[in-house]
């Protein structure tokens, strides 16, 4: 490998962005809620723009909003090396989630431009299209389209709870004129994908190590279940009648702990994280409750056994309450592995940073996941305090953050010198 310039990273101005981004949420300090083409979301994607155009990137966007801002390369022919992640945020997150991905990555590439580096191949700096599942139930929209993983026309028949398609929202975002077939890109059109993330978890904090270089991404999946029992009154409906659809649901959120925790597996995982019941009064049975589940492992194999037990316990806990279901997986995606040579390049370039490093899995998803499609990737991981995420108090520190956007320049420079 060349000798990497030396970088300096400007904390103050990334620090400075970071805040400034956080302040655009759809609920008050220090909550950050971005849910996509929320007015917020849509706001955010403009600071990013005006960001990357103050930095001299060509920018692209693509009919789902993701954003492509490219620092061009000496050889046009050559594909582009990519970084980048995602400025959505779930209800009630945190504000370094995705953006230090997205920031991080920016401030990289200006690193890079200050000490006069000239990349033999692009550098681009790729801003997903909703990483979170909030809106439309499934996460990492932006990269399941471009990888192909989501067929365009599946994609457009997507509805929020509300009923709008993601073809409604398309129009209102102002993002409707090109097909969404239009988002796919082609295999090997990046030469690799690096994703700067906080890791989400207490490993490299309790270790004391600045760094992890992830080697696989545990394999996620989604189901969506409704149920419709009978609603009536909470004084005249007698007991042995009751058709009751949160007591389905009850029986069924603690049949997907007993699924996860009997597989043998420690990284088997199962959360019942939306539960809402109609009509919602106090003195009504519940007639209607939808759940989404989320559940995840390491392997592929002992994550689709715990999925064929919560499907089993639907229908028999259903059945016996005499409620009527239906039970959709959104999604049920296999695990992605981290290309070796990268993650030798990472390592190699912590090395001569000086930084200690781990290998290690992560066990969120993130649009690398998809982009593994497309081109080698993997992930650079900075730890976050207590290992908290998706809540107000994640935190990461500027000098943490100072030395995965430091990581991240040198493994650009690496990967585009070439
Ligand atoms: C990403 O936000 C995940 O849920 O892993
Ligand atoms: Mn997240
Ligand atoms: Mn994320």
């Amino acid at each position: 490998m060349l000798e990497p310039p030396q970088v300096e990273i400007d904390a103050t101005a990334l620090q400075r962005e970071l805040d400034a981004l956080a302040e655009i949420s759809e609920q008050p300090a220090p909550i950050v809620t971005r849910v996509l083409f929320s007015e917020a979301d849509l706001r955010a994607r403009r600071f990013i723009k005006r960001l990357c155009a103050d930095a001299g990137l060509e920018l692209r966007e693509d009919a789902v909003g993701n954003l492509f801002a490219r620092w061009p390369g000496k050889n046009p022919g050559l594909p582009p090396v990519a970084t980048g992640s995602h400025i959505d945020a779930i209800p009630n997150a945190g504000k370094y989630d995705g953006v230090v991905g997205v920031l991080g990555g920016l401030e990289a590439i200006r690193a890079l431009k200050r000490v006069g580096f000239e990349p033999a191949r692009a550098v681009e700096l790729i801003v997903f299209t909703a990483e979170e599942p909030t809106r439309f139930g499934i996460g990492c929209l932006g990269s399941r389209l471009l990888s192909g993983v989501l067929a365009p026309e599946k994609a457009a028949g997507l509805r929020d709870r509300e009923g709008v398609s993601l073809e409604e929202w398309r129009a209102r975002a102002g993002r409707a004129e090109a097909a969404l077939g239009s988002v796919r890109l082609r295999r090997g059109c990046y030469s690799a994908f690096v994703e700067l993330h906080i890791e989400q978890g207490p490993l490299l904090e309790r270790e004391g190590i600045p760094i992890g270089i992830v080697e696989k991404i545990a394999a996620p999946a989604t189901l969506r279940l409704e149920l419709t029992g009978e609603g009536g009154h909470a004084g005249a409906v007698l007991m042995p009648g009751r058709r009751d659809a949160l007591l389905a649901g009850a029986e069924i959120a603690l049949a997907v702990e007993r699924a996860v925790t009997s597989t043998g597996s420690d990284d088997s995982v199962g959360t019942t994280g939306v539960f809402r019941i109609e009509p919602g009064a106090v003195n009504s049975v519940p007639c209607r409750a939808l759940l989404e589940i989320d559940v995840r492992d390491t392997q592929q194999s002992t994550r689709d056994a715990a999925l064929w037990q919560i499907e089993q316990a639907v229908a028999e806990v259903c059945r016996r309450r005499r409620v009527e279901w239906n039970l959709q997986t959104l999604n049920a995606d296999p695990p992605a592995l981290c290309d070796t040579e990268l993650v030798d390049t990472v390592a190699s370039v912590c090395l001569r940073l000086g930084l200690q490093a781990r290998r290690m899995i992560s066990r969120a998803y993130h649009d690398s996941l998809f982009m593994a499609q497309l081109c080698p990737m993997t992930m650079i991981f900075i730890p976050c305090r207590g290992g908290v995420s998706h809540r107000p108090d994640e935190y990461s520190s500027p000098e943490q953050i100072l030395q995965g956007a430091r990581v991240l320049a040198g493994t650009l420079a690496a990967l585009a010198a070439r």
